[in-house]
């Protein structure tokens, strides 16, 4: 049978997206389309995203990037099996434009419309790229969102761990601001930890050695600027070695929770002799992030799986993707589908 091809639209933040994906309801699934336009530009000036702005900016390039994804797809409305979109958590500005558009082209187009939990697209992409089988584990750190999830299966999640305050790519940020670093901080703060010495500023860990997955980034945050404001005026090498402690920090915060998370698959799940991780959000871009996550996987006999980048960042191929699977089982959506800016799996 021909495979099902779904329309995925993502405006929850920052990212205007839209993607095309197949699936022949096996296996792993075929991008035939992925158009990406970041906001990051702009958003620099204010040092973080703007939501007025953000809203105003996907109603703006939105009808480009759809029409964009079908073009390089190849696809007509028609050809479609279903449009997707992510209804929330996010910003709601966005989450209305993006939602309502894809109600247009449903009621248009005759195909039923799948509203899309982001955190599910995240939680779905390995399936779309690898096939993985369920059950796994899933460490999301992007700019909104910190977490740990264990995926059992579509619509079937378990929360194991979540911030109790900033997200790590917030907090990746906010030093990089107080440092005096442009946004977004995250690759900031990695260039000039790549030349510092993380041993000179001694920065808490929050939450390690505690029980359970949850994290802390606020308080190593405030730590920073401490060990800043004792230290100033501040030279280039100081900010390094500023960062290269902040990246230290985390990087032992992220392996300890981990672990935990680890240690209880393992309990819960005795049978599955190498159970996978998967990461997401944009800061697994993170090098040392990656290689601590690598060595403390490999010690307990896990995976580590990576998708490319370009599919950890928002996309709207990971929203097509959830369309795709949630389809699969029926689960659509009216055109009464709201966008909810607070949204739990
Ligand atoms: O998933 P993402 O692209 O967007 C949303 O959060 O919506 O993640 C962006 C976050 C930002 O906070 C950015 O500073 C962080 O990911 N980030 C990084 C790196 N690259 C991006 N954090 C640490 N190291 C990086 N190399
Ligand atoms: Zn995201």
């Amino acid at each position: 049978s021909s495979p099902v091809l779904v329309l995925g639209i993502e405006t929850s933040c920052d990212e205007t997206a839209a993607s095309v994906v197949a699936w022949d309801g096996e296996g792993r699934g075929e991008i035939r389309s992925n158009v990406v336009r970041s906001q990051i530009a702009d958003h620099a000036a204010f040092g973080g995203v703007v939501p007025e702005i953000a809203a105003r900016a996907h109603i703006e390039a939105l009808d480009h990037i759809v029409a964009r994804a079908m073009a390089d797809a190849g696809v007509s409305y028609d050809g479609l099996s279903a449009v997707a979109a992510t209804a929330g958590p996010g910003l709601i500005g966005g989450l209305i434009v993006g939602l309502t558009t894809a109600k247009a082209i449903a009621l248009a187009a005759d195909k039923p419309l799948v509203a899309v939990n982001h955190l599910e697209g995240h939680a779905l992409t390995a399936r779309l790229t690898d096939g993985l089988a369920f059950p796994y584990l899933l460490l999301l750190v992007s700019g909104g969102h910190t977490q740990i999830l264990l995926v059992r299966g579509v619509g079937d999640y378990e929360r194991w761990g979540t911030t109790i305050d900033d997200a790590l790519g917030e907090a990746f940020d906010k030093t990089a601001k107080l440092l005096g670093l442009p946004y977004p901080g995250g690759p900031a703060v990695e260039r000039a930890a790549a030349v510092g010495d993380p041993d000179r500023f001694d920065l808490p860990r929050p939450m390690t050695g505690r029980p359970g997955c949850d994290f802390s980034f606020s308080g190593l945050k405030t730590a920073v600027r401490h060990a800043a404001e004792a230290a100033a005026p501040l030279s280039e090498q100081d900010v390094a070695d500023l960062c290269a402690a902040f990246e230290a920090a985390v990087t032992d915060v992220v392996g300890d929770r981990v672990g935990h998370a680890l240690a209880r698959f393992r309990a819960a799940y005795p049978g599955i002799v190498t159970p996978t991780l998967v990461v997401a959000g944009g800061v697994a871009a993170n090098r040392a992030l990656r290689r601590r996550l690598d060595a403390e996987l490999t010690a307990r006999g896990f995976r580590f799986l990576a998708p490319p980048m370009e599919l950890c960042t928002d996309n709207g191929a990971m929203i097509a993707w959830a369309g795709a699977e949630r389809l699969a089982l029926g689960l659509t959506d009216g055109l009464d589908a709201l966008a909810r800016p607070r949204w739990p799996l």
